[in-house]
């Protein structure tokens, strides 16, 4: 059986969920255009203070931000075949989005004097590129649209979590300016993007094969990792960003309730098959991970021992 007798059937099936899809996307474009520069108030009361609370944040985020220009090579790469749908969501909608929030979070960083993260905006992975090859089989280039799908689950509802943990960070240092015009109309636009991974996951997850579910589990069990970090050192940086956030100073019971949040999507789809698994313990693992690492580099231990008598 050739690839084309194979995709056809699936196709026509799909027609109607994506036109759901298309729909939301389209809505997505029109309903968010990028947040425009001129709307932005940096007036700050206290920027050194703001830089100390939330250096990390700030640089961390740019960073992310910005490598969507490299995400999107990474997509070129990894789908040699994608779906209108995908490419129109990650060219003309996500893509220009995500690259404004890059830009704003950029300014505020100079304003505030953080040293910034160098973004890696061109260069993609060996393992990438050589699933992207692996793709033009039969089959494979659906793991990989699962993986990627799965990916943006976790990283989009990581982006709300931490902005929502920022903006409430910057209300209360009384920033009210930066919280209004750079946090949240940031944070609002990082839900749609969740909604069409969501769609987009679930569909294409009824039409796989049970091979190419269980390739999917074992890959993604294998490969996850916090949002945005492709080394060590971004590791450690993201445990920063959960110190500064105050995302893990509750030790492994607030982590796990945290792991919970960011897997439930793929809990839900990939795994609920099995009675009793509350949180994917690969993405509780790799949240401790960061956490260590991040306490580790400043010659601490994580979790802080909490002081006798408490
Ligand atoms: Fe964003
Ligand atoms: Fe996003």
């Amino acid at each position: 059986m050739s690839l084309s007798d194979m995709t056809v059937p699936r196709r026509r099936g799909r027609r109607r969920e994506d036109s759901r899809l298309a729909d939301h996307v389209d809505r997505l474009g029109e309903e968010h255009p990028p947040i425009p520069l001129g709307s932005v108030d940096y007036t700050m009361k206290k920027p050194g203070l703001l830089a100390e609370r939330f250096g990390s944040v700030l640089s961390y985020m740019t960073r992310v931000e910005l490598e969507v220009e490299r995400n999107v090579l990474e997509l070129n790469a990894l789908l040699p075949d994608p779906p209108e749908v995908d490419r129109h969501f990650y060219l003309d909608v996500w893509m220009p989005q995500e690259t404004r929030h890059g830009q704003i979070l950029d300014k505020l960083q100079q304003l505030i004097g953080v040293d910034p993260h160098e973004p890696n905006l061109a260069e993609v992975s060996f393992r990438l590129r050589f699933l992207g090859a692996l793709g033009r089989m039969p089959g494979v280039q659906d793991i990989s649209r699962m993986l990627y799908y799965l990916t943006g689950l976790a990283t989009e509802r990581s982006a709300v979590l931490a902005y929502n943990k920022f903006h409430a960070g910057l209300v209360e240092l009384g920033e009210r300016a930066v919280a209004a015009t750079v946090v949240a109309p940031i944070r609002r636009q990082e839900p749609g993007h969740f909604a069409y991974y969501q769609m987009a996951a679930q569909e294409l997850w009824d039409q796989l094969s049970d091979w190419q579910k269980w390739l999917t589990r074992g890959l993604r069990k294998r490969t996850f990792e916090v949002v945005g970090a492709y080394n060590k050192r971004q590791v450690a940086d993201f445990g920063d960003v959960m110190t500064q956030l105050k995302m893990s100073d509750g030790g492994e019971e607030e982590l796990r309730e945290y792991a919970r949040q960011v897997g439930r999507a793929e809990h839900e789809l990939l795994w609920a098959y099995r009675r009793g698994l509350r949180v994917p313990d690969y993405v509780f693992k790799s949240l401790k991970r960061a956490a260590e690492l991040a306490a580790e580099r400043k010659g601490e231990v994580w979790p802080a021992a909490q002081p006798a008598g408490s």
